[in-house]
């Protein structure tokens, strides 16, 4: 009788105690729809009740998942389409996963709280999705070292809140939208990189003050000088490995610029004695057609002859003295 009363309260006390405490554990749809998508992707982790406290996730104060950032670990499969129902979710970090593979699901346009997207050194194929442009809270986008193919969509340049675009590393095609001459508020680092981007940069770009441009590796030609200027406060500039061709004589650099490279590209002109007022921490004009005389002062003779050889005909320090 005795024994039976204690086993009572003990399972009324053990009830108690779980419905009060699973006030703490996450929420069961964003619990549901993780145990899916960890399936999809197989993983098989041994798991703790609360998927708050799984690592990889992250929850807010009302224990919805506003996180989840998968790397480094064996898996294998697409994106499941049910990371859009993960609907308070602010950051989607898939990263270093060799065999993820498949396309970017149009579901990820559920999640309108998303302001970070990484996708990057995944096998990822198929284009970068121009509805994208649909997450109007996305900050960051990382898509590098995957396997995009297709151009780049110009409706990503209506993303209103947009800091950071990283496209490198893939086999992007096409020129870079004349749309990215305007951003609707601040200007994006853009990072398109290592890709087969052609043809010439749009004018309007000129327009712009970004902070870091990188267009390297790519078949992008024509004129590049309009990306600097006086009134500018850009810090990082590679345009390294294209076929640019322009006069760099009266290009003027912003007194900001810190990261300069212009390697492998047929610029022709001298380098400007305003060059010597810039912060340069490096520069790269080797492998084009400069000619003249490097001038003196500033940072300019910091930097040793590698930044500055086969040229048409530079010369003075670092490089052999003017005849
Ligand atoms: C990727 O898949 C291949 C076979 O498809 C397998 O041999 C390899 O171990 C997998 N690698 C990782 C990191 O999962
Ligand atoms: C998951 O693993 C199972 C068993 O190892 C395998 O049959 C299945 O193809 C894998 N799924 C994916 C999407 O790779
Ligand atoms: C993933 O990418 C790596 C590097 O590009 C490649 O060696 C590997 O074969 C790819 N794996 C799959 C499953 O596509
Ligand atoms: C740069 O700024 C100066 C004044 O600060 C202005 O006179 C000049 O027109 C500007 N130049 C350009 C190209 O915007
Ligand atoms: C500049 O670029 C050339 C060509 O890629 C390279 O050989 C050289 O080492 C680079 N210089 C510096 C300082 O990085």
């Amino acid at each position: 009788m005795c024994g039976k009363t204690t086993t009572l309260l003990l399972v009324l006390f053990t009830l108690l105690l779980t419905t009060s405490l699973s006030k703490d554990l996450c929420h069961k749809d964003d619990k549901n729809t993780l145990l899916k998508i960890l399936k999809a992707m197989n993983i098989s982790w041994v798991l703790e009740d609360d998927c708050c406290t799984w690592y990889s996730v992250d929850c807010d104060n009302a224990n919805r998942v506003i996180s989840l950032a998968i790397s480094n670990i064996d898996v294998s499969g697409q994106i499941p389409p049910e990371v859009g129902d993960l609907s308070y979710l602010q950051t989607l970090v898939f990263r270093k996963l060799t065999n993820l593979t498949g396309q970017i699901p149009r579901t990820i346009t559920k999640l309108k709280y998303l302001r970070s997207l990484r996708l990057s050194w995944t096998n990822l194929t198929g284009p970068v999705p121009g509805f994208l442009s649909e997450l109007k809270n996305l900050q960051f986008v990382d898509l590098s070292f995957n396997d995009l193919t297709g151009s780049i969509p110009s409706s990503l340049s209506l993303l209103p809140n947009l800091l950071s675009l990283d496209l490198s590393r893939n086999k992007l095609t096409g020129s870079i939208p004349e749309s990215f001459g305007s951003f609707p508020a601040k200007v994006p680092d853009l990072y398109l990189s290592h890709n087969q981007l052609s043809g010439y940069i749009p004018k309007t770009l000129g327009n712009l003050d970004f902070n870091r441009i990188d267009f390297s590796r790519n078949k992008l030609g024509g004129d590049a000088s309009m990306l600097f200027g006086a009134n500018k406060t850009t810090w990082y500039v590679d345009l390294s490995r294209n076929m640019f061709q322009f006069d760099l004589s009266r290009v003027v650099i912003p007194k900001t610029l810190g990261i300069l490279d212009l390697n492998h590209n047929g610029i022709t002109g001298n380098i400007p004695v305003q060059w010597t007022e810039a912060p340069l921490q490096f520069l790269n004009v080797s492998y084009n057609r400069l000619c003249g005389h490097i001038p003196t002062g500033g940072k300019l003779q910091e930097f040793d002859s590698y930044s500055y050889f086969h040229n048409k005909c530079l010369c003075g320090a670092p490089l052999d003295s003017c005849k």
